[in-house]
């Protein structure tokens, strides 16, 4: 099954994709986390990315289009993807459309995740990230030790763009270039929208009733 993850920053996108890999093992394709290990590695991407991501901003089309074409042209994402902050405008969508087609593949599923504002700025001031591992926690959850990953034993971080004035920024362009999304996706006929303010296991039961697994 190929499935977008659709919803606004800190909606949950990743925490969703996080248990959707260990249910079901197939490659999560993550834009924002191919972008921040480019500007971690100070690569031409990362140098190019960085200013965008620092302010809240999109990285141009072009770049992030060229990024996930040849992520799917590698041989595990034939057997199902789940894109995750990717396609975030009209142009996006319509060259995943193109590139999928060409490939003879085609999104399955569309889900997007739906959580009030206020809510979603408290989440993300409050979000760490494991250094080595990727695994999201949130500082609002008491049972969390800041001090290190309970999976790995990483060091937890705050993303550059977690500052209240960068997420305002990042829920303005997302409700300007990416909620038209969920238009498109809704004529389609695939689109799946799930209320994603309530619990982590009970948000993914509705994700799997949608994926049929
Ligand atoms: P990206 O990394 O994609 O960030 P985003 O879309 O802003 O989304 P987030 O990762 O912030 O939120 P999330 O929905 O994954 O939430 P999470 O699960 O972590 O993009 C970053 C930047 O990269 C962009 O601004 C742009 O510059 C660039 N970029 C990326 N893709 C691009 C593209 N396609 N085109 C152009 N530019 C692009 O959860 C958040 C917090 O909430 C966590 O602390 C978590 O523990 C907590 N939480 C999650 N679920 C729950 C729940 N059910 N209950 C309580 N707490 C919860
Ligand atoms: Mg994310």
């Amino acid at each position: 099954m190929n499935i977008v993850l659709l919803g606004a920053p800190g909606a949950g996108k990743g925490t969703q994709a996080e248990k959707m890999i260990a249910a079901w093992g197939i490659p999560h394709i993550s834009t924002g986390d191919i972008l921040r290990k480019a500007v971690a590695d100070g690569t031409p991407l990362g140098m190019q990315a960085k200013g965008y991501m620092d302010r809240g901003e999109l990285v141009p089309d072009l770049v992030v289009i060229g990024l996930v074409k040849s992520r799917l042209a590698e041989s595990d994402a034939r057997d199902g993807f789940i894109l995750d902050g990717f396609p975030r405008t009209d142009g996006q969508a319509e060259a995943l459309d193109r590139a999928l087609g060409e490939m003879g593949m085609k999104i399955d599923a569309a889900i997007s995740i739906d959580v009030d504002r206020d809510v979603i700025v408290r989440r993300l001031t409050s979000r760490r990230t494991c250094k080595s591992c990727g695994k999201i926690y949130s500082l609002l959850d008491p049972t969390v030790d800041p001090s290190k990953c309970a999976a790995c034993g990483g060091e937890l971080y705050q993303r550059d763009d977690d500052t209240e004035a960068t997420v305002r920024n990042r829920l303005s362009v997302y409700d300007r270039s990416t909620a038209p999304l969920v238009d498109y996706y809704r004529s389609k006929g695939i689109l799946h929208a799930i209320d994603g303010d309530r619990p982590v296991d009970t948000v993914f039961a509705d994700v799997r009733r949608i994926v049929g697994r």
